[in-house]
């Protein structure tokens, strides 16, 4: 290792937001890093795509390469810091590159480690590396470190988060303007918050990332991408946002993850939680991660998940970490004795909300109630709206029951020959 006053050598690959947040703290901060470090932070050498392109950062003392494979060969950098981002290609081959020859790495992208994660894990750890990766979660709420050191001593019940601030956007936007989900994400496009594929984000696979990353740390296991449960953003209509505002909750894009007997139950999906909580009151393009410890109990981080500063804040964490010489395992224990989980389908009861369009008529309500009630499901509050041409609609929220059951009961409903259009149920998420 490096005596104490060597200073720390940068290749940055990749010059977008982050990247050049990054450039510009290192700048910015450059005595306060040394201070805290204990030696000089310093960058070699950096690649783009584009040089040509004008980044309002002075990059003249930096080296350019050409490829950012070629960062992770070069004798006069320790840590190669990956912001170009996708799970293949180029950002994995530096990646391994990097660890093969003896760097450490440090890294946003949050999808190459919960596809690849277990397998750079072990890679790292052959080579004796490290691999870190706060800014891959929530931006710059420091929930990785939170979880590897401050919890170490906790068994985790349950993690949960909203984590993509562009699902918060849209839904927070079509609740305070009334707007339809097809306006609001087309404005979201304009403002440039949407990923260039936009179903990473409305699509929940994003957020499922960074879940499954978080579950990995959570319960020790393997991180398993593969067994979250994905539901987007792109059924939440206006007309359930308002309905839900009425009975006193607000629907966000919710990712849960908790061990049970049955297996390990990853689940993301538009899920409804009372308006007073602080899930609840989250606005905008802000995210919140909601940790649970059997010694500490309930942690709420709130802050910034994406954009320059707070990405590149979190970048700079883990850059001042290995300056230390802090040396952690990738997912906060040795890789070969993480757990291969059994990935579960969600079992743990909750309430519901249900939405039904019924048939202005005799019976109707009667028929429903029979459905719910033959499956177990018991009713806890229901409202029913003004009735328009005929049809009359009616919410529901019932007591606690099983997505089963509720699955169940979604597939006789429309049987019952009263229910017009899509029945719509969401799960009521306790927090
Ligand atoms: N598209 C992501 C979001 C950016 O909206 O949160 C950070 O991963």
């Amino acid at each position: 290792m490096s005596a104490p006053s060597t200073p720390l050598r940068l290749g940055i690959a990749g010059l977008g937001t982050v990247g050049i947040g990054v450039v510009k703290i290192i700048q910015a901060h450059a005595d306060l890093l040394a201070a805290r470090a204990g030696r000089p932070v310093q960058i070699t050498a950096i690649c783009a795509r584009d040089r040509q392109r004008n980044r309002d950062a002075d990059l003249s003392g930096y080296d350019w390469v050409d490829r950012a494979t070629d960062l992770a060969t070069r004798e006069d950098v320790d840590v190669v810091v990956e912001l170009i981002g996708g799970d293949e290609g180029i950002a994995k081959d530096t990646m391994e590159l990097a660890l093969d020859n003896g760097k450490d790495v440090v890294t946003a992208n949050k999808a190459l480690l919960a596809i690849h994660g277990q397998a750079l894990a072990e890679r790292a750890e052959a080579a004796g590396r490290v691999i870190r990766f706060e800014a891959a979660v929530a931006g710059g709420i420091p929930v990785i470190k939170t979880m590897t050191e401050s919890l170490a001593g906790n068994r985790i019940r349950r993690v949960m988060g909203v984590m993509n601030g562009t699902c918060n956007y849209i839904l927070t936007r079509m609740q305070s303007a009334g707007l339809p989900y097809e306006t609001v994400f087309e404005e979201a496009r304009q403002l440039g918050y949407l990923e260039a594929d936009p179903t990473l984000d409305v699509g929940g696979i994003d957020a499922s990332h960074k879940l499954a990353i978080l579950s990995s740390i959570a319960f020790g296991t393997r991180v398993a991408f593969d067994g979250v449960e994905i539901e987007g953003i792109e059924r939440v209509s206006i007309d359930d946002i308002n309905r839900a505002a009425d009975m006193g909750y607000r629907i966000k894009l919710l990712g849960v993850a908790q061990m049970t007997a049955r297996g390990l139950e990853q689940r993301m999906s538009p899920c409804l939680v009372p308006a007073d909580s602080p899930l609840g009151q989250l606005e905008g393009g802000t995210n919140m991660v909601v940790i649970e410890g059997d010694a500490v109990g309930q942690i709420v981080l709130r802050g910034a998940g994406a954009g320059e500063g707070p990405t590149a804040s979190a970048v700079l964490s883990d850059i001042i970490e290995i300056a230390r010489g802090v040396r952690m395992p990738v997912f906060g224990q040795p890789a070969a004795g993480l757990a291969s989980p059994q990935p579960a389908r969600t079992a743990v009861p909750a309430a519901y909300y249900l939405r039904l369009t019924l048939a202005d008529k005799p019976g109707a309500l009667a028929k429903v109630a029979t459905v719910l009630g033959d499956g177990g499901i018991s009713i806890d509050r229901m409202r029913q709206y003004g009735h328009e041409s005929g049809e009359a609609p009616v919410l529901i929220v019932t007591h606690k029951t099983t997505p089963e059951a509720i699955e169940h009961a979604m597939e006789v409903l429309p049987r019952t020959g009263v229910i017009t259009g899509e029945p719509v149920e969401l799960r009521i998420e306790e927090v």
